[in-house]
């Protein structure tokens, strides 16, 4: 008993010791230009499905057919999805064809995962993929609403779209950091009450002859 309890050991040291020496060759592609699918991309898509499959267990969603929620999801979609995983009539934006694994179309795909798994990949993203977490920026509800609306898209026509998105719910603007939500004194976010937050203070170079040796105030 004692060594077969040996051999197992020495056998699974050997084997991880061989991964690591694969890996010190630097044989492995980590690079993103999309390519054919390999072996190591479908196992790794083998363990996405029962992953979520898993976590996702015994999660139930809210009422989904309501309308209310297929709008509000339709408005999130657009503003949170719709670069990566294009929409109705809507291609894809320019980032999403370099990305490996690509951001797949929902409406083509979403009838393979259960609303509660839908639910789950949206709050939590795919790691090491370019699927990002939206828990850290929306509530449940708002993601609620965006399964609503994903759960409709295999059978929403570009006209049906552009009428579900059209005008806006404000939250496009605070995609882009204008400092509505959160963004105050956030680093690199334009708070245009307080200008000075951006950047170190500039008057100790000033006063210094720095900045007024080059550029004359009265230039500026
Ligand atoms: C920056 C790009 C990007 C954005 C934005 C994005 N996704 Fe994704 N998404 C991806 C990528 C890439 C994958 C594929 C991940 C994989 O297969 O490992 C993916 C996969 C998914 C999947 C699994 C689909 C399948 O059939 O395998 C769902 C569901 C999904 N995303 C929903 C959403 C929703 C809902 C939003 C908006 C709230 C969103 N995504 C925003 C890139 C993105």
């Amino acid at each position: 008993m004692k060594s077969v309890v040996i051999t197992v050991i020495v056998t699974l040291a050997a084997l991880a010791g061989l991964a690591w020496l694969f890996a010190a060759t630097g044989t492995f592609q980590v690079s993103a230009i999309p390519r054919e699918p390999s072996t190591a991309a479908s196992f790794l898509g083998y363990v996405m499905d029962h992953s979520v499959q898993a976590h996702a267990k015994g999660l139930s969603a809210p009422d989904l057919d309501r309308p209310e929620m297929v709008a509000e999801g339709a408005h999130h979609y657009r503003a949170l999805c719709q670069q990566c995983h294009g929409g109705p009539g809507v291609k894809p934006e320019e980032l999403a064809k370099g990305l490996d694994p690509e951001a797949p179309d929902l409406a083509k795909t979403a009838d393979d995962w259960s609303s509660g798994e839908l639910f789950w990949i949206t709050r939590n993203g795919i790691r090491m993929s370019a699927m990002p977490a939206w828990k850290t920026t929306d509530t449940d509800q708002e993601l609620w609403e965006v399964v609503a609306f994903v759960r409709k898209l295999s059978k929403m026509s570009p006209e049906d779209y552009a009428r579900l998105t059209a005008g806006g719910n404000g939250e496009e603007s605070d995609e882009q950091g204008d400092g509505s939500e959160g963004g105050k004194g956030e680093p690199g976010v334009l708070n245009p009450e307080s200008p000075s937050d951006i950047g170190p203070p500039l008057e100790p170079a000033g006063t210094k002859g720095i900045v007024t040796a080059s550029y004359p105030i009265h230039h500026l």
